[in-house]
């Protein structure tokens, strides 16, 4: 087993930790309480190849393995988790969905605007009555020969307003059930496309989380992904692999916690000496240690099965489910540890332990997860 990341995996994680540092850390604090989109930051991320990263060159993409992915997520989330689930979208559900499944001309005119970051993506999928039973979507794409009209209503899409293209995952022959489905790419611009109203988030909040409407919007048939029916295949493996980007990202939240309280623990006394110096924070320090790095190997094992033909369908939701568990765990206990200051936003934990709960929610709830791996092992 070799456990050693090669030297380029070991240059990307540095220069996503290095973006993060000093591109992200300023501003985050306001950013999270104003809910401001990191536009500028996204852009900058597009140029420095964040964006594509396991895309194909062709198409601009990174052409990296997915370790390299999670590497770069974790960097980024220890710093701005709201960014770098822009760039979890951008990446993994949205390039990796058209540079997998779509033709030559779709990743021509789409993704290859996508992995620059000249545009940015979204994925839809969720609906108010569609978010953990996927199968149970709602919204039509009706067949008109040579274009579809599309109808209905998206909700909690990340990057709902700052998108230019959207992959939509509406049903075309309602009495075949998830057979039925379909994947669209949609553009912004189109005539009956509206952006609803931007939701007031508990964490994550520089990412805009948005409702969508489709009103009779025309979409050619060349704007379709695969077969005819294709729709719930594509969204599943494009979301397999998607839980492994939010487990690195929970990953990375743990450690951004872990690392601020083990700083503050070195300074802050009490009773006369540093509080790292009492047991009750050390092995509060030694657990959240242990848990990172048990999380950290699962995620890269995730990673590994994806680039290697493993099942990272199970191994992606045990990374996932686990991940978010530590990130919560790990974000509550940097809050305790930074006592009343803990409390308070100029110490940033409070906003890690805020952020840290999306991750046992979206890409698949944590029962999600352990549905998916239920399945697998008893099967
Ligand atoms: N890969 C490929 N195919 C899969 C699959 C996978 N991971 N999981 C299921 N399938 C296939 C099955 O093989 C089956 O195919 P057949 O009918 O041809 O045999 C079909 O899909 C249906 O499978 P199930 O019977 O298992 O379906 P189910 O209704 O019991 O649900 C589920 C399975 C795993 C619970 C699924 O519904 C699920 O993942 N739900 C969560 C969806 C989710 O993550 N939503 C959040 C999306 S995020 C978003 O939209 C917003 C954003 O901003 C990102």
């Amino acid at each position: 087993m070799d456990f050693k990341l090669t030297e380029e995996h070991i240059m990307i994680r540095d220069a996503a930790r290095d973006f993060a540092k000093s591109e992200l850390w300023p501003g985050v604090i306001e950013r999270d309480e104003k809910q401001i989109f990191p536009a500028a930051q996204v852009k900058k991320m597009g140029e420095l190849g964040f964006l594509g990263m396991m895309a194909s060159p062709e198409y601009g993409g990174g052409g990296m393995d997915t370790v390299s992915y999670v590497l770069a997520m974790e960097e980024i989330s220890k710093i701005d988790a709201s960014a770098s689930v822009v760039m979890s979208v951008n990446n993994s559900l949205v390039c990796w969905g058209l540079d997998t499944f779509a033709n030559k001309e779709q990743k021509e005119k789409y993704l290859s605007k996508l992995t620059t970051g000249e545009k940015l993506g979204a994925f839809c999928l969720s609906e108010p009555e569609a978010g953990s039973d996927a199968t149970s979507q709602k919204t039509t794409a009706i067949d008109k020969g040579d274009h579809y009209v599309l109808n209905g209503t998206k909700n909690w899409i990340t990057n709902g307003n700052s998108a230019d293209f959207y992959l939509v995952i509406a049903q075309t022959h309602a009495e075949k059930r998830h057979h039925g489905l379909n994947a669209f790419i949609v553009e912004k611009s189109w005539k009956g496309f509206e952006v609803g109203p931007k939701e007031q988030k508990m964490g994550i909040r520089g990412s805009d989380t948005h409702s969508l409407i489709f009103n009779d919007v025309i979409v050619p048939k060349e704007n379709r992904i695969g077969e005819d029916g294709f729709g719930f295949q594509f969204a599943m493996k494009t979301l397999s692999g998607g839980r492994i980007g939010i487990a690195a990202q929970a990953l990375g939240i743990a450690g951004g916690a872990y690392n601020l309280a083990r700083e503050y623990s070195k300074v802050r006394k009490t009773f006369g000496t540093e509080i790292c110096n009492h047991q009750a924070i050390a092995f509060k320090l030694a657990d959240m240690y242990v848990s990172i790095e048990a999380a950290r190997h699962m995620v890269m094992k995730a990673a590994w099965d994806k680039d290697n033909d493993g099942d990272y369908v199970l191994t992606g939701a045990m990374a996932k489910l686990y991940a978010s568990q530590v990130a919560m765990d790990v974000a509550v206990e940097a809050v305790q540890i930074h006592g009343g200051n803990g409390y308070v936003k100029d110490y940033h934990v409070e906003r890690y332990m805020r952020d840290a709960k999306i991750t046992q929610i979206y890409e698949g709830t944590s029962e999600i997860q352990k549905i998916v791996i239920s399945r697998t092992i008893l099967k």
